[in-house]
């Protein structure tokens, strides 16, 4: 059975911090950022924004090009939750005009969340084949001002069409996944920003890799060779140059695969993390910036959620996949972004919604099709703006 991801679009909002900008201020030296940690730029959020309407802005164009009644459902995976008991996603269905017959639901698993959505959508879609499940995963990266987390913050969403017959990726139908109880990286309910123990938590991950690579190879009869492209999620882009590493011990092997990797970590090193969907964005910046024709070449995809659940799997790019890309809405989105001052960057980050429900309203910056308005008795308020996406 052919199932996989017919369509991809990713967003994330029209401001940026620069690493060497932060590097000034924490008087550090800036290719500890630029080089170390492998960051350009880190997209922030404006008070207007949050998941809801990044991820609704992620899936908006992608939606111009199908048959919405044919949606069954729309998962949401996120760990920046707007609320402890609703589904995002509901506000998004209703954003997005989806069909009344369409199941939402919100999943939550650190950084893996939205490859385990992607895993139950494909079991949905695998039930009524000529149904399709939109996942939209979306994020916004916090860590505490002056800590070592800060330079890999970052915003966005990428939204993924899962059908039977896909236009881009078929997946494969062998995986390895492991979980274990670890504190690597948190955030209890009380915080905005999140801990974590750093140098632990990339340990962690480069074992996950490890141990789920073994697995898939032992049940794909692979090796390393026969991936054509490898995409992680990045916390930070240089994860990328750590995890090849872990592939590839002979030396020449492991630079060819890094140059091969370059054009799918473009839109990582200027968006940071963006947790969820980090990992698809690394995948859409391969697709949309590749010089070859990727078709009949197998993706090797590995997601990694602190706490931890990882996953290795793959699949194999459709033929005429390149005319199903999005990449010049998105190449105009990170064009048209604005590089923010020092003191509009700490203005965006210190903003804050009452607690306590009062009627608000968020000051306009959005340049999205969605805007996060304000709140009125404890309820968002989300509207239409006129700017176009598409
Ligand atoms: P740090 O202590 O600031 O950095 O923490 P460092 O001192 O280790 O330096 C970083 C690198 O820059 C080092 O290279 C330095 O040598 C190099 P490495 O040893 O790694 O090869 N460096 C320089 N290079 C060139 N020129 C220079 C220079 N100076 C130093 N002048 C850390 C870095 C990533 C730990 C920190 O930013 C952090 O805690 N980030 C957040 C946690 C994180 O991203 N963890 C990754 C794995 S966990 C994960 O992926 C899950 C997550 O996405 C959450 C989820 O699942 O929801 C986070």
């Amino acid at each position: 059975m052919s199932i996989g991801i017919d369509l991809i679009s990713f967003y994330t909002p029209a401001f940026f911090f620069s690493l060497d900008d932060l590097a000034k201020q924490r008087v550090v030296e800036a290719k500890k950022y630029t080089v170390g940690i492998g960051q350009k730029e880190m997209s922030i959020l404006p008070p207007d924004e949050d998941v809801v309407t990044m991820g609704a802005n992620a899936a908006y164009s992608l939606l111009e090009k199908v048959d919405k009644s044919r949606i069954k459902a729309l998962i949401f995976a996120t760990e920046s939750s707007v609320d402890q008991s609703k589904s995002a996603g509901l506000f998004i269905h209703k954003l997005l005009d989806l069909p009344r017959h369409c199941r939402v639901i919100e999943m939550k698993q650190a950084c893996y969340s939205g490859t385990f959505s992607l895993r139950a959508a494909m079991g949905l879609v695998s039930l009524d084949q000529e149904s399709q499940a939109l996942v939209i995963t979306a994020d916004v990266a916090r860590y505490e001002l002056h800590s070592a987390g800060e330079a890999t913050q970052g915003c966005g969403a990428v939204a993924l069409l899962v059908s039977s017959q896909p236009r881009l990726l078929q997946i494969d139908s062998e995986s390895a996944y492991i979980s274990e109880d670890v504190m690597d990286f948190w955030r209890p309910n009380y915080r905005s920003t999140a801990i974590v123990d750093g140098k632990y938590s990339t340990r962690v991950y480069l074992q996950a890799l490890n141990e789920c690579w073994q697995k898939y190879a032992e049940l794909s009869k692979r090796l390393p060779e026969n991936i054509h492209h490898f995409c992680f999620h990045l916390p930070f882009t240089r994860m990328a140059e750590k995890a090849l590493k872990q592939l590839f011990r002979c030396k020449e092997d492991f630079q060819s695969r890094l140059r091969k990797m370059r054009p799918g970590l473009l839109y990582n090193e200027t968006v940071g993390n963006s947790y969820t969907a980090s990992l698809y964005l690394n995948l859409c910046s391969l697709l949309d910036f590749s010089e070859h024709n990727l078709a009949g070449q197998r993706i090797g995809l590995f997601s990694y959620g602190s706490g931890f659940v990882a996953e290795f799997f793959s699949g194999i790019i459709q033929n005429g996949y390149s005319q199903h890309l999005f990449n010049e809405l998105h190449t105009r989105l990170l064009a048209n972004r604005k590089r923010l001052s020092y003191a509009e960057y700490l203005e965006f980050y210190h903003y804050a919604l009452p607690e306590n429900g009062k009627t608000s309203h968020n000051p306009c910056f959005t340049q999205g099709r969605f805007r996060f308005a304000g709140v009125n008795a404890h309820k968002r308020l989300y509207e239409q703006t006129q700017h176009k996406m598409s």
